[in-house]
């Protein structure tokens, strides 16, 4: 009204809690007299929303692709270096035997590292086929179960009597499920983890319960995030492939978790329906 010049801008309404674009024009009548403004505002909290997440993941994406790439030049050298460390730990002796050990066992932690980096990065295709839920579950148990015995933590079984078929890709589905099992063996001690599956409308369910000690309640909403670690030695990637292959298979994931009690994570994938 001051200037008599139109002005278009956006503004963050905190009170309407959105973004909005604000246009004001004067308008004047025949002999050139200011009579009043008009005012248009549209919400465009969604359109920022999104612009910010393109933003985010053309950003993630270039970041992908240079971890790959620094992934996978680091992995080479790696390999050579754990084989000869290996080689010397058989030949030497004593103290000096140990040392090569030691380079053995922090070698295959960054490998295990690297992995977890070109897991989170590599967009393989995925191959869907109709899989048994309760025998792939079986099998995952099976293999989780050294880890478990080394905190001595025990698996349970209890899988729905019916059999629950899913159009899945099976090794993503292990993957994802695998960093669940590891997660929960990191945080248990001496205390039982439990695998159920049971059908839930048109979908299977796949819990896994532990009763180690729990995300805190203020870490919840950050757990599938890239990078979000509790670990000194944690790469945070774990969950966030896990949240990934889920999403692939249009499921759903969803985290119970109590503080000092326990963790349930619930996965949830369409069942095959002929
Ligand atoms: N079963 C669990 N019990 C307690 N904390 C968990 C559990 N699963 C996940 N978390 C928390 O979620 C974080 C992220 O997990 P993840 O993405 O696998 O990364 P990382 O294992 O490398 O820390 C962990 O650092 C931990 O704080
Ligand atoms: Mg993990």
């Amino acid at each position: 009204m001051v200037t008599k010049r139109s002005h278009v801008g956006e503004i963050e309404d905190p009170h309407l809690g959105g973004t909005f674009v604000v246009s004001n024009s004067p308008i004047f009548d025949s002999s050139g007299n200011f009579v009043g403004t008009v005012h248009i505002s549209r919400e465009i909290t969604e359109l920022r929303n999104l612009r910010e997440r393109v933003i985010h993941s053309e950003r993630m994406a270039a970041l992908g692709e240079l971890a790959a790439r620094v992934a996978h030049e680091i992995r080479n050298p790696l390999i050579s270096i754990g084989g000869f460390a290996r080689r010397l730990e058989k030949k030497l002796s004593g103290d000096i035997q140990e040392y090569a050990k030691i380079i053995v066992n922090e070698v295959s932690r960054l490998e295990n590292i690297l992995k977890e980096i070109l897991g989170f990065v590599k967009t393989a295709r995925i191959n869907k086929c109709r899989v048994d839920i309760n025998e792939l579950m079986n099998e995952i148990a099976d293999f989780i179960v050294p880890t478990m015995d080394e905190k001595d933590n025990a698996i349970l079984r209890e899988f729905s009597d019916d059999t629950l078929i899913a159009v899945i890709d099976p090794d993503k589905i292990k993957e994802a499920i695998i960093n669940i099992f590891t997660n929960a063996a990191h945080a248990t001690e001496h205390g039982t983890l439990t695998v159920r599956t049971w059908q839930e409308h048109d979908e299977a369910v796949i819990e896994l319960v532990d009763t180690g000690h729990g995300i805190k309640e203020e870490d919840l909403k950050n757990i599938f995030n890239p990078f979000f670690t509790t670990k000194s030695q944690g790469t945070g990637l774990g969950l966030a492939v896990t949240h990934n292959i889920v999403q692939e298979h249009n499921g759903k994931i969803k985290v119970d978790s109590t503080w000092g009690r326990g963790t349930a994570f619930r996965i949830y994938l369409p069942l095959d329906t002929p």
